[in-house]
């Protein structure tokens, strides 16, 4: 499959999910505040790419369940995705204006609305597949407990703290704050699925590359993407003096790394075969990415 497909696919599978997710944001929670739930639809609801939906989804569908059967999961990793971006663009953190071309979560509903929107939106995602996925209870059990595992101390909330320090190597911050939730995207829909150990660990291994590659590119876009393709501000990790593949190694270093991680990424699919030629197209495609 060339990237050109892989970059369609996602698009598809992209707009799959959110039609899934229309019908969600129009049943809200009972007794959800209408200014909670207004400002967690406002962030979720335009402009992102729905990676890891699409992730989950693919990962699932090579072992034959319908996107449907983990649609619950696919919606709960875009939740705390978007909540960690609420989160990521507060004035404490990156300070930041424009997100999914729109102005951040906080802008327009203050600050105190931005960290509660995300704390529930971060809780939903929990509360949400364990009550909706049907499927057998033990598989829900494990792929909650990694999902969990990849958003707290030694996941995305401890990759934010070392990003804040930037004492750490680049690759040692992004395998936390970007690289733990990716790889969960992945294994959590093949732990659903019902695959092996054999086939879990070869997914989580391509997870782990194509997540620390997918920062390696947002670093990247940061210094020569634009903020129209982006949705978001560019210029912003120089500004703040932040500890980037590109603030270490140069641009052209980064370049060089983030084929080695894409390569590495697509050498652990060999085992799938062409079942796995869309997961394969689409990390080379995200090495070429502009958004
Ligand atoms: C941006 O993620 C933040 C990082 C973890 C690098 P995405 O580039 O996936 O953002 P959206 O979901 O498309 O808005
Ligand atoms: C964010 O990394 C990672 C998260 C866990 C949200 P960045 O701070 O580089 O993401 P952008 O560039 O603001 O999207
Ligand atoms: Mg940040
Ligand atoms: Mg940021
Ligand atoms: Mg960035």
């Amino acid at each position: 499959m060339s990237t050109f497909n892989a970059s369609k696919g996602l698009n598809e599978k992209g707009a799959f999910f959110e039609s899934r997710m229309a019908a969600w944001i129009g049943d809200p929670p009972k007794n959800a505040p209408n200014g909670m739930w207004e400002s967690m639809v406002y962030s979720l609801q335009v402009g992102g790419k729905r990676l890891r939906p699409v992730l989950c989804i693919s990962s699932a569908e090579l072992f034959g369940l319908h996107p449907d059967e983990v649609m619950p999961m696919a919606m709960a990793l875009e939740m705390v995705h978007t909540a960690s971006l609420i989160h990521d663009d507060l004035p404490a953190m990156d300070d930041d204006n424009l997100r999914r071309g729109k102005p951040t979560n906080h802008v327009v509903y203050g600050e105190a609305m931005a960290i509660l929107a995300g704390d529930a939106l971060l809780c939903h995602a929990f509360e949400y597949p364990m009550t909706h996925l049907q499927l057998p209870y033990d598989r829900v059990v494990k792929a909650m407990a990694r999902f969990a595992k990849s958003l707290g101390p030694s996941g995305m909330c401890g990759g934010q703290v070392l990003d804040m320090e930037g004492v750490e190597s680049p690759e040692a911050i992004s395998r936390l704050k970007t690289g733990e939730l990716i790889r969960a995207s992945i294994v959590t829909g093949a732990i659903l699925a019902g695959a092996t150990d054999e086939e879990q660990r070869s997914l989580d291994l391509y997870g782990e590359a194509l997540g620390i590659a997918f920062q390696i590119a947002d670093d990247i876009l940061d210094v020569i993407g634009t903020e129209e393709e982006l949705g978001k501000s560019i210029g912003k990790d120089q500004d703040q003096g932040k500890n980037t593949f590109v603030s270490v190694y140069g641009l052209d270093g980064a370049r060089k790394l983030l084929g080695d991680f894409t390569d590495l990424a697509v050498s652990h699919l060999s085992s799938f075969g062409n079942k796995a030629s869309f997961l394969v197209s689409l990390a080379r495609y995200l090495e070429q990415r502009t958004k």
